[in-house]
């Protein structure tokens, strides 16, 4: 009983984060390549600007289709999955922490993917989910 009334509280709380959260927000990538030879490896460089409501970041991916592998930034994952050929998608998903004076942890995440065929250099990602959890 006691998690059916809080499941709406918890709902409207990650809605309500969900709408601040949601500000303007793209990443650029650049110099996306992708590479098969035996296995599928893929690299790419993906800039984040700071918002209102999450921090900027700057970092390099690289990995091997079509498993989830951190940057070198390890605030960021990325996963390629092979699509229709010519095409891939770009999953990118920033995690952060946030540790305010007298609460608990909180943890946010912004993720975006894109589908690009392999001759796109740059191209834009924009995050579409937003997720908090206090
Ligand atoms: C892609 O971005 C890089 C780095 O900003 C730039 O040097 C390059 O000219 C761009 N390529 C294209 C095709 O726009
Ligand atoms: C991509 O990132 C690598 C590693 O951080 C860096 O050495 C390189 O200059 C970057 N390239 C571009 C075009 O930003
Ligand atoms: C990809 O992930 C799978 C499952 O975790 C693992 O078995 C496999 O070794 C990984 N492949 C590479 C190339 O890292
Ligand atoms: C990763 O995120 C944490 C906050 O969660 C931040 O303190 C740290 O500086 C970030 N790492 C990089 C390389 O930006
Ligand atoms: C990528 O392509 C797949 C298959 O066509 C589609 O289901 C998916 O919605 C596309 N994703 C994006 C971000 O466009």
């Amino acid at each position: 009983m006691q998690f059916t009334t809080l499941l709406p509280a918890l709902l409207s709380l990650g809605l309500a984060n969900a709408a601040t959260l949601a500000q303007p927000s793209t990443w650029q990538v650049t110099n996306w390549q992708i590479v098969s030879s035996g296995g599928t490896v893929y690299s790419f460089n993906i800039t984040g600007a700071a918002t209102a409501n999450s921090p900027g970041f700057k970092t390099h991916c690289e990995g091997i289709v079509p498993n989830a592998t951190a940057c070198d930034d390890t605030n960021i994952t990325a996963v390629v999955t092979e699509q229709t050929h010519p095409l891939w998608n770009v999953a990118v998903t920033h995690e952060w922490h946030i540790f305010p004076a007298g609460e608990s942890e909180q943890t946010y995440w912004q993720s975006g993917s894109k589908n690009v065929s392999n001759t796109q250099n740059n191209f834009t990602i924009t995050p579409t989910l937003f997720y908090g959890v206090a």
